[in-house]
C-alpha cells in the first residue's frame, strides 16, 4: 500500500497500471472513513484489479460558514482502516498542490445542481463537481464509486460525466445506516447524546413515505408533508427539506413512481444531516432501487420512468 501525495506520482501509477491491462478501480473520500466509505471500498476492491482511494477534504466544496476548517481528519487512523483491503494507492494530496496558485477554472454543474443541497450550500456542487474531474483526470479510472447516501451530488456528477463524456463508469452503492437507521456520516460526530438520539427522524419520515407509496399513495406532495410532518415531531430537528423528486433531474414527480427519490435534509442540533430512500417495488434490494434510479439515461428531461 502505497501513501501518494503527489499529483504526478499518481498520475504514473495509474498510467502504468491501465498500459499493463488492469483496470483502475477508484474510491474518493474526504477521509475520517467510517462503514459507509468502506462499503464503497469493498465493493471497488471485489472487482478486482487495482484499488485507489483519495482522502481529500476538498476546500472548494465548502461555504465560508461551513465546517472546513474543523471537518474531522485523521490520515493515520484512515490509513489503518484500509489496510486491509490492500488498496495499490492512497492518494492524499495537499490543497496548494490541488488548488496551486493562480487556478482559475471551474466545473458549474446546471440545473440538477439548484435544487435541495445546491441552493442551500451555494457553490457545494461547483467545488465538487470541480475536485472529481481533476481526480479523475488524474487517476483515469474505469470506474469510481460513490454512495447513494449523497444522492444529489451522485445526480450531479452522472450528469457530468455523461456531459463531458468522462471514460469513467459510476457505480452508486447503498447507504450503510447504524442500527437504528441513522446514515453513517463523518458528520455525525458534532452530534450530542441528545441529537443523536433525534437523529434517526430522518429515516423514519423516509421510512413513512416509502410506506405510503407501497399503500398506493403516488401524489408526491402527499408524501412530502408526510415526511415534514414526521420531522417537524422531532423536538431537536429544524427542517431544510423534505421532497419526492425524479432521479436524473431531481425536478418534481407530480406523481411518484418507482425510481423516483425521497429526499430530506434537517439540522438536529448544530449537525445538518442529509438522507434520501428511492421509492419502488415491496422488498426490492438497494441495488435493485439505485439501478431504477441511476440506470435510465442521463439525458436533460429524458425522464422516461412511468
Ligand atoms: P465523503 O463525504 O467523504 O464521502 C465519500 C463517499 O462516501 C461519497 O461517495 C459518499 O456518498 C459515500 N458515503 C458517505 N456516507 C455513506 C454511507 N453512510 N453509506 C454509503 N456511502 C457513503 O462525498 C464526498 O466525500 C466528497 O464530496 C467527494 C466526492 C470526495 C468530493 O470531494
Amino acid at each position: 500500500m502505497r501513501l501518494i501525495t503527489s499529483l504526478d506520482d499518481v498520475h504514473s501509477l495509474t498510467l502504468d497500471l491501465r498500459r499493463r491491462g488492469t483496470t483502475v478501480s477508484f474510491v474518493p473520500t474526504m477521509g475520517a472513513l467510517h462503514e459507509g466509505h468502506l462499503s464503497l471500498v469493498r465493493r471497488a476492491k471485489s472487482e478486482g484489479g487495482a484499488l485507489v482511494v483519495s482522502i481529500f477534504v476538498n476546500p472548494t466544496q465548502f461555504g465560508p460558514s461551513e465546517d472546513y476548517s474543523r471537518y474531522p481528519r485523521d490520515l493515520e487512523r484512515d490509513c489503518e482502516a484500509l489496510a486491509r483491503f490492500e488498496p495499490d494507492a492512497i492518494f492524499a494530496p495537499g490543497p496548494a498542490d490541488m488548488y496551486p496558485d493562480g487556478f482559475d477554472t471551474h466545473i458549474e454543474p446546471g440545473n440538477v445542481a439548484a435544487k435541495f443541497e445546491g441552493a442551500l450550500r451555494p457553490g457545494h456542487f461547483r467545488g465538487v463537481a470541480t475536485v472529481v474531474v481533476k481526480l479523475l483526470n488524474l487517476v483515469a479510472p474505469d470506474v469510481a464509486y460513490f454512495g447513494q447516501k449523497d444522492f444529489q451530488q451522485a445526480a450531479v456528477l452522472r450528469r457530468m460525466i455523461d456531459d463531458f463524456n468522462i471514460g469513467t463508469r459510476l457505480m452508486i452503492c447503498p447507504t450503510v445506516r447504524e442500527h437504528d437507521g441513522l446514515a453513517l456520516s463523518s458528520r455525525n460526530a458534532y452530534l450530542s447524546t441528545e441529537d443523536r438520539l433525534a437523529a434517526p427522524v430522518l429515516y423514519r419520515s423516509l421510512n413513512r413515505a416509502r410506506e405510503l407509496f407501497h399503500a398506493g399513495e403516488t401524489r408526491a406532495d402527499v408524501l412530502a408533508a408526510a415526511m415534514r410532518t414526521i420531522l417537524e415531531a422531532a423536538p431537536r430537528a429544524k427542517v431544510d427539506y423534505a421532497a419526492v423528486v425524479r432521479p436524473d433531474t431531481l425536478e418534481p414527480a407530480a406523481q411518484a413512481a418507482a425510481g423516483c427519490v425521497a429526499l430530506v435534509a434537517s439540522r438536529v442540533g448544530p449537525a445538518r444531516l442529509i438522507d434520501n430512500l428511492i421509492l419502488g417495488p415491496p422488498g426490492a434490494p438497494d441495488e435493485e432501487l439505485i439501478e431504477l434510479a441511476f440506470e435510465a439515461p442521463a439525458t436533460s428531461g429524458g425522464h422516461t420512468r412511468p
